[in-house]
């Protein structure tokens, strides 16, 4: 992988990167939202630049410094994330999709302040746009990755998702091992496409998106 960057291996590609949680108002105090960092997604920029490609990452609320030569587009909701993405897609040769997309939102988003009133409310949710199945579904031809959050038969599911969604390749990550993904420090993926994969190692996330990156420059370019 050390090659790949000193040789430039995405150089003169542009990358778009989607990372962190969102968040749905229900009022303008409160929001359902998700425990991501955001730490992959912003490590997978780090890895993209330095692998030459011109990288923007399009970020839900995380307390993350912006990466070197990376520019930052913040959002708050899924719908504000989805919009980010198509203003940018036209100019985007790969999109990784790293955000932890909230998959509903509040039905009703109330202007002021709900009060406390009853003893039992019921919340009424409505489904979000998912944001990489409509960009894989784009006519811009992009190089699409999602990630994969699984608890119980990650590859199986994972496979799912790769061909459902129309991606080219996906991350498939265990958050049922409480040391790897989700909100730690460590990551341990594996990296499907139609017609295989690779396990990467158990190491930190920026080795990991390493990796990663290496795996997205193969695959575009055998
Ligand atoms: N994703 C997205 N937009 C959404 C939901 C998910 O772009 N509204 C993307 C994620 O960024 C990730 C991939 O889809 O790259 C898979 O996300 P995941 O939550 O694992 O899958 P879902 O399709 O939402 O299915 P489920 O949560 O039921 O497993
Ligand atoms: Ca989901």
């Amino acid at each position: 992988a050390a090659d790949m960057f000193e040789t430039g291996a995405l150089q003169g590609k542009r990358v778009v990167i989607t990372a962190g949680p969102t968040r749905e108002a229900l009022d303008p105090v409160r929001y359902i939202s998700n425990h991501s960092s955001g730490k992959m997604g912003y490590a997978l920029a780090e890895a993209a630049a330095a692998a030459g490609a011109q990288t923007t990452v399009i970020s839900g609320p995380v307390n993350l410094p912006a990466p070197e030569r990376v520019s930052v587009v913040p959002v708050t909701s899924a719908r504000d994330m989805l919009e980010a993405c198509e203003q940018a897609l036209p100019e985007c040769d790969i999109f990784i999709a790293c955000a932890a997309v909230a998959d509903y939102r509040p039905a009703d988003v109330q202007t002021q302040k709900i009060k406390k009133g009853p003893d039992e409310v019921h919340l009424a949710l409505v489904k979000n746009p998912d944001i990489v199945a409509a960009v894989a579904a784009s006519d811009h031809p992009v190089f699409t990755v999602g990630f994969a959050a699984e608890t119980q038969q990650v590859i199986e599911y994972a496979r799912g998702k790769l061909e459902r969604k129309g991606l080219d390749m996906i991350v498939a990550n265990d958050v049922s091992d409480q040391g790897i993904g989700f909100n730690s420090e460590e990551n341990e993926v594996t990296v499907l496409w139609a017609d295989g994969e690779i396990a990467l190692p158990r190491a930190g996330k920026s080795t990991v998106a390493a990796g990663i990156i290496a795996q997205i420059a193969l695959r575009l370019s055998p």
